[in-house]
């Protein structure tokens, strides 16, 4: 019956997403994830480059060419079972892949566009982009959107996009018609170069969300936050929003920079833990400070003082980390080892193209 869906050429194929019953056009140089998002399929991913794990599904029927090594990222169980990595896998034929569209997404995916509002210089390389939303959007703190990188049109139908979390609380009700992100240079990077180089206030950027699931999960336990570089931009969304709701968990917030010079946001988190309703402890690292610099906070990386600066019940916490991959990482296998269980930790890895090939 599919293959009288519409007529085609050979590199054409038809790709079903079960159990929502979406029947999409697709190709043979598509991702079976770009298929879905570019006809509005709100397919859950993270990375796109084949590294979080997030667009795993079931491969039900047909084959597909897969573009990198998935056993890094899948389980035993998984890899038994069939399944793929929708961002990694291109259709050879009509495919049939089954993931739970609707368990997944929390508010229903939008497509649209906002105007440049402010664009802040925070630190150096960091920038924090406001924009006002032609259509008002619901997220939770903690997800992102995908923005469409301008001109970018792959030859294939799809545009590249890339992703950026959300750095402001969503509030309680109405929803949103600006949003914030915080945005680091990556020099050579397509969308990072022209937002330094050449965007200006009144600039229209496109793009699609919310996705993700890093936020926070209700429970009483403490709570140790870990931000690196623009991995604050959801951190401190989810704080805040914690904070918009009231609630009374201790707090440990750690953020990595390299020096003083790297570290912004400071009196938006001096007012975060001054209305904070329990403990809250703010503890910036900083791994390349001038000794003789006056700093007087510590030195080195997270992960050296973790165990010391959360104290003996660390393992009660729940942790929620967001940064470069490696931070992230280290930090995780402290916590693992202090007995905060896996299923208690959730982050977010800002992973790029250039993550592809040790994906
Ligand atoms: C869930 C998620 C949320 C994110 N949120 C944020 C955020 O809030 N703030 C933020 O600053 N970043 C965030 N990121 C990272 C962001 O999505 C981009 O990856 C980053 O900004 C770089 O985009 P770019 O277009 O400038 O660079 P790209 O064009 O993607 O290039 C990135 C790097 O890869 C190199 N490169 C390009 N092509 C290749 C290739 N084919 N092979 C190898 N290397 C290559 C480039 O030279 C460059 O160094 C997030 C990432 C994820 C996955
Ligand atoms: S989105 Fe496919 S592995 Fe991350």
């Amino acid at each position: 019956m599919l293959a009288r869906f519409f007529q085609r050429s050979r590199s054409e194929h038809v790709l079903e997403i079960a159990p929502s019953g979406a029947i999409l056009k697709t190709n043979t140089k598509t991702t079976i994830l770009q298929a879905a998002l570019d006809q509005a399929v709100a397919f859950p991913h993270n990375c796109r480059v084949g590294g979080c794990g997030s667009c795993k599904c079931k491969l039900l029927s047909g084959r597909v060419r897969e573009m990198t090594d998935k056993s890094y990222v899948l389980s035993t169980d998984e890899l038994k079972q069939g399944y793929i990595l929708a961002c990694q896998s291109v259709p050879l034929t009509d495919v049939t892949v089954e993931v739970d569209i609707a368990a997944r997404s929390a508010h229903p995916v939008i497509h649209t566009s906002g105007v440049i509002t402010a664009l802040d210089k925070m630190t150096h390389d960091i920038l924090r982009v406001q924009c006002r939303l032609k259509d008002p959007a619901r997220y939770t703190a903690g997800q992102f959107a995908e923005l469409y990188v301008s001109n970018s049109d792959t030859g294939t139908g799809g545009r590249q996009s890339r992703n950026y979390s959300f750095a402001g609380a969503p509030g309680i009700d109405s929803p949103v018609g600006t949003v914030e992100f915080f945005i680091r240079h990556v020099p050579g990077g397509a969308f990072t170069d022209w937002l330094f180089k050449s965007a200006k206030l009144g600039d229209e950027i496109e793009g699609h969300g919310p996705y993700g699931d890093f936020w926070l999960r209700p429970s009483s336990a403490p709570i140790v936050a870990i931000a690196g570089g623009s991995g604050l931009a959801p951190v401190i969304a989810m704080l805040e929003q914690a904070r918009a709701e009231r609630i009374t968990r201790d707090v440990t917030l750690f953020f990595g920079a390299r020096s003083q010079r790297d570290l912004y946001c400071l009196s938006r988190i001096e007012k975060l833990a001054n209305q904070w309703m329990a403990r809250f402890q703010f503890v910036p690292v900083l791994s390349d400070e001038p000794e003789n610099s006056g700093w007087t906070g510590l030195r080195g990386f997270i992960p050296q003082h973790l165990v010391r600066m959360v104290g003996p019940r660390i393992g009660e916490h729940h942790a929620y980390l967001c940064g470069p991959p490696p931070m992230i990482d280290a930090c995780r296998m402290v916590l693992s080892e202090s007995g905060i269980a896996s299923s208690n930790t959730h982050f977010d890895k800002f992973l790029d193209r250039s993550h592809v090939a040790t994906a």
